[in-house]
């Protein structure tokens, strides 16, 4: 099928890319010509593993282009992805700007009868906004195409996203056109094979199950933050408790891990654009306002140990932090727990030695050359001189350290475990102080 997209973000890069590589002539437009361009040359322009070798293999083979023309990318598909950012605006709404923006665009080109389908993740209702959008649009123009405006969320995880969209666990289709059902079907087809995937619901359920899934996971990081806290104040492992309660089938292993918080570029934006969402329609939600919460104080709670660990006194002292992005896999870090763990230290007196696999030069975009940061170019450069370590992210190349050759290079011999990587006992016994995440210590 020939298949259009709005947005070569994250989800629209690689939802084209893998509509491709299963044999649909993808044609992806952009309103950034760099961008564009470098695409065109194989220049990927986020760090997504797999990614690069698909887009290029694609675009060799003529089933993937890139362009800024969007009258003939318009004219191109039969199917026609919004995939463009939905940043928060001031009060934690989702800003639709650009969507619309697209809706606006595909209604002043559309020539023929298509399906429109919002992929960015937008509140309940807004495909009815796409929907008027376009048909203003034709109106001015006088012409009369059929449309249909469909939508069909995107679950991918960043650092997983290949293999998520190539092997998606479900794929929602909310429309009440039997069209634009049979045509998505026909799309999805080659990712709907040994059991049924595709889920088909009416437009509004579908625009609220991707927010329900991000909210439901979000829910699960902070409970567990929760209990880590609890297990911290009255001498439990979190850890233990971890082990003890993933086992229920009901409640799994996933997303039950504690840590510094949750981060990114979805989680933080989707919980709030919910909340508000409920807002504005007079429902108070507040277990999401909890959720919220607890993040926020999750985020400062390695700050927390450090201070107590020092008696308050962390001025002058230097920190290596490992792991910046806010997961691993990535080099991502909108969100990142780390951004507010380094301006704590910093508003400190003290001076941070980082290091992280893949985003130094995101690190160096965000906060320039300062003093009092020194980005290394490896976990052990970022331990020279430092007289703390601190775990941010967990990257696997941080989970076994020599902790003997540890307690040699970090002068006050303390660790700051920020996602539990390590077995308290084997750090002690190595002779550093160790403090986790809701382990009593
Ligand atoms: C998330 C969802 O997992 C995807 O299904 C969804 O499609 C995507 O948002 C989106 O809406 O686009 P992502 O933001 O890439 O994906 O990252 P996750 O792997 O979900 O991690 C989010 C954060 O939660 C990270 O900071 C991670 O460290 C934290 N986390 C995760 C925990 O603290 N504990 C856990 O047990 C799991």
């Amino acid at each position: 099928m020939r298949v259009t997209i709005f947005g070569t973000g994250y989800v629209g890069l690689v939802t084209g890319t893998c509509l491709a590589d299963v044999g649909h002539d993808v044609v992806c437009v952009d309103i950034d010509q760099a961008k564009v361009e470098g695409l065109n040359r194989g220049v990927i322009p986020i760090y997504e593993p797999g990614l690069e070798p698909m887009v290029k293999a694609n675009h060799a083979a003529g089933r993937l282009t890139f362009t800024t023309d969007a009258a003939a990318a318009i004219a191109h598909g039969d199917v026609i992805f919004i995939a463009v950012g939905t940043p928060p605006d001031e009060d934690g709404s989702a800003d639709l700007k650009y969507v619309l923006a697209v809706a606006r665009t595909i209604g002043k080109h559309l020539e023929r009868p298509a399906v429109v389908v919002n992929k960015s993740t937008v509140p309940v209702g807004t495909a009815d906004k796409v929907r008027a959008a376009i048909a203003d649009e034709l109106r001015t123009r006088g012409t009369d195409v059929t449309f249909e405006v469909a939508s069909n969320p995107e679950f991918l995880k960043e650092g997983d996203a290949v293999n998520d969209c190539m092997r998606p666990d479900r794929i929602v289709i909310g429309s009440s056109s039997t069209m634009a059902v049979e045509r998505l079907k026909r799309l999805y087809a080659p990712f709907n094979r040994n059991h049924e995937r595709i889920v088909v619901m009416d437009v509004r359920s579908a625009e609220l199950t991707k927010y329900a899934a991000n909210a439901m996971l979000a829910t699960k990081i902070s409970f567990m933050n929760e209990i880590a806290n609890i297990a911290e104040r009255v001498g439990a492992d979190v850890e233990m408790v971890r082990q003890g309660i993933g086992s229920d089938p009901r409640i799994g292993w996933h997303f039950i891990y504690p840590g510094a918080g949750y981060g990114g570029s979805c989680f933080p934006k989707d919980v709030q654009a919910l909340h508000r969402t409920a807002l504005q329609h007079g429902y108070t939600a507040q277990l999401l306002g909890a959720v919220e919460g607890v993040n926020e104080q999750q985020k400062g709670h390695l700050f927390e140990l450090i201070q107590r660990h020092y008696d308050g006194n962390v001025a002058g002292k230097t920190f290596a932090v490992w792991g910046l992005a806010f997961k691993p896999n990535t080099d991502d870090m909108r969100e990142a727990s780390s951004r507010r763990l380094l301006q704590q230290l910093w508003d400190a007196g003290a001076k941070v030695r980082a290091y992280d696999p893949e985003a130094t030069a995101e690190a160096h975009r965000i906060f320039g050359d300062r003093d009092d940061l020194t980005l290394c170019d490896s976990a052990r450069a970022a331990l020279a001189d430092a007289d703390a370590l601190v775990v941010v992210t967990e990257w696997k190349q941080f989970r076994s350290p020599d902790f003997a050759r540890l307690k040699q290079s970090v002068n006050d011999a303390v660790i700051f475990d920020g996602r539990n990587l390590y077995h308290p006992d084997e750090v002690e016994s190595a002779g550093l102080a160790y403090y986790g995440i809701g382990r009593g210590r």
